[in-house]
């Protein structure tokens, strides 16, 4: 466990981090590694195609490609007859964000179904006999990859819009696609509902973001007392019942809250013999969505929100239809643009409990916060904010998911504001494309200290790359804060997470443009 504490001297600042002392440089850190810079290129018309020559600093001319801009068009409402003009073409052909920093959003924004949700929901279907349609299910590459993994087993899926239906009665396999598997960890979610209904089954170990080692040792721990024999082979989980026949309740103690382990052992316990009960286990509000999809399908869950669970199984779950939360951590990023923008804007649909450790420290800082019903509105008028600090917990403490963009703000507040990141081990790769915009930013382990910026300073445009989704869009929302042009690569992280990301900016009057090269 991380302790800091700030101690203060006549001439300097300590942070004391698990007993060691590190020195806070009252000027900020030594300036971080500078981006390579755009290069500038005459500008052409927003939306629609043209031709433009790519290259790189190194090799100026590498060909002539077809752009396809997706943005507003000179004079439509984004654009707010301002003196806006379309951003210069990047130097290379992969697909980015381009964004002009420096507009005020306002309007409002929907927020799509939860992600995290989609992905167990879309795994707990395999519990289910005759078709299962979920709602409000966001169209991202992650959730389309979950819904392949599905299909390499043999179910039907129908997607329409933001509705799909699983049928599962012809899975003939208990082997998913490894490759897929390995895309996303949402994928492994399957090892729980295979187990339960077949009594075996072979899993690739999972994928996701690089943030951190990611191991399955509590899934594993947590099966086997379910009465299943399991083994790691050549990059596999193998499984079977013990029994030869199925999975049978028992007790699990988890050693860490992990949502994963939790949603699949829950699924797992759903089709077990008799009564599981699992305790140390994860509250975050898309294990209540999960287990409301679970009991409208006909099981019998208790306790979801403590820490402990009891499931009395059952042979198999029916079809159902269900409607899935909103994202809790896509409605956080909003409302971290508005912040980050000082901007006023609102959301719906939002359930403010589910980010009260959010709220809190936003108003701490200084933006007026208020909800009605299921709409909530942040404004931020005040240039000067306050920083912060947060450290990350599992729910209900401050969400791993939101620190990225969370520290993304904190660059642009007044102060030193800490920031320690104790769910995952390796989630600060977007510290250094944030130093490239300008931000101060001294990490120690875990644990990072931002400097804020000096009265009337602005982070400042370049060019940044996405190496995970939540660090992906904090650079998004730091290029809306940022003087000039701030040119996101990456994208393919930031896909994964968020549904029609810079359609819902520009309608808040950001100036954002994807360009794909065709
Ligand atoms: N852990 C273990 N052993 C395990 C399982 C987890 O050591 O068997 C550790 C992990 O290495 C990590 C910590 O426990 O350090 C928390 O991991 P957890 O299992 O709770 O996370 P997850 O289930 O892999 C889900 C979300 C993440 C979100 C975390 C924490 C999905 C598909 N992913 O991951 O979402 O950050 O919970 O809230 O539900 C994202 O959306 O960007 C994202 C990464």
């Amino acid at each position: 466990m991380i302790r800091a504490t700030r101690v203060r001297t006549p001439v300097a600042a300590f942070l004391v981090i698990n007993s060691s002392k590190i020195r806070v440089d009252p000027t900020g850190p030594r300036a971080g590694p500078s981006g390579p810079g755009l290069r500038v290129h005459p500008p052409g018309r927003p939306g629609g195609s043209r031709v433009q020559e790519v290259g790189t600093r190194n090799r100026p001319i590498l060909g002539r490609v077809r752009v396809r801009v997706h943005g507003q068009r000179a004079g439509s409402g984004a654009g707010r007859g301002s003196q806006w003009k379309p951003p210069p073409l990047p130097a290379d052909p992969d697909p980015k964000l381009m964004i002009t920093g420096g507009a005020k959003l306002s309007g409002h924004v929907p927020i799509s179904g939860s992600k995290n949700s989609a992905l167990s929901v879309l795994a707990a279907t395999l519990c289910c006999s005759g078709s299962s349609k979920l709602t409000n299910v966001p169209n991202l590459s992650d959730t389309r990859t979950m819904a392949s993994i599905l299909g390499s087993l043999g179910a039907q899926i129908e997607f329409s819009g933001n509705d799909v239906i699983v049928n599962s009665d012809r899975v003939g396999s208990v082997e998913p696609d490894a490759a897929l598997v390995g895309d996303i960890r949402g994928g492994f979610f399957v090892v729980g509902p295979l187990l339960g209904r077949f009594g075996e089954a072979v899993v690739a170990l999972p994928g996701g973001c690089d943030i951190g080692a990611r191991p399955v040792d509590i899934y594993i721990r947590g099966l086997r007392a379910l009465g299943a024999v399991v083994e790691v082979r050549e990059n596999k989980v193998v499984a079977h019942a013990a029994n030869g026949k199925g999975l049978v309740g028992g007790k699990f103690r988890l050693d860490y809250p992990s949502v994963g382990a939790t949603e699949t052992l829950m699924m797992a316990a759903c089709l077990a013999e008799g009564k599981t009960l699992l305790s140390n286990v994860a509250r975050e509000p898309e294990i209540y969505d999960l287990a409301c999809f679970l009991m409208k399908s006909g099981a019998q869950v208790e306790g979801v929100g403590s820490d402990k669970i009891c499931i009395y199984g059952n042979n198999r779950l029916h079809g159902t239809e269900y409607g899935l939360m909103p994202d809790r951590i896509e409605t956080g990023t909003f409302i971290l643009a508005a912040a980050i923008t000082r901007s006023s804007i609102s959301l719906s649909p939002v359930f403010p409990n589910w980010l009260s450790s959010l709220i809190d420290k936003l108003l701490y800082a200084g933006c007026k916060i208020t909800h009605n019903h299921d709409t909530l509105e942040l404004s931020s008028s005040k240039e000067e904010l306050r920083g912060f600090d947060i450290r990350t917990l599992p729910y209900p403490g401050f969400p791993t998911d939101l620190q990225p963009q969370t520290m993304a703000l904190l660059s642009t507040c007044n102060g030193l504001s800490i920031v320690q990141e104790s769910v995952f081990e390796n989630r600060m790769t977007h510290v250094k494309e944030l130093e490239k915009l300008g931000a101060k930013i001294q990490v120690c382990g875990s644990t990072a200290l931002i400097y804020g910026l000096e009265k009337g300073n602005k982070l400042s445009g370049t060019r940044v790359v996405a190496a995970d989704l939540r660090g992906g869009v904090s650079l998004v929302l730091a290029g809306l804060a940022a003087e000039g042009i701030t040119e996101v690569n990456g994208l393919s992280h930031i896909d994964r997470g968020y549904e029609n990301l810079e359609t819902k900016l520009r309608l808040l009057g950001a100036r954002v443009e994807r360009l794909d090269f065709v």
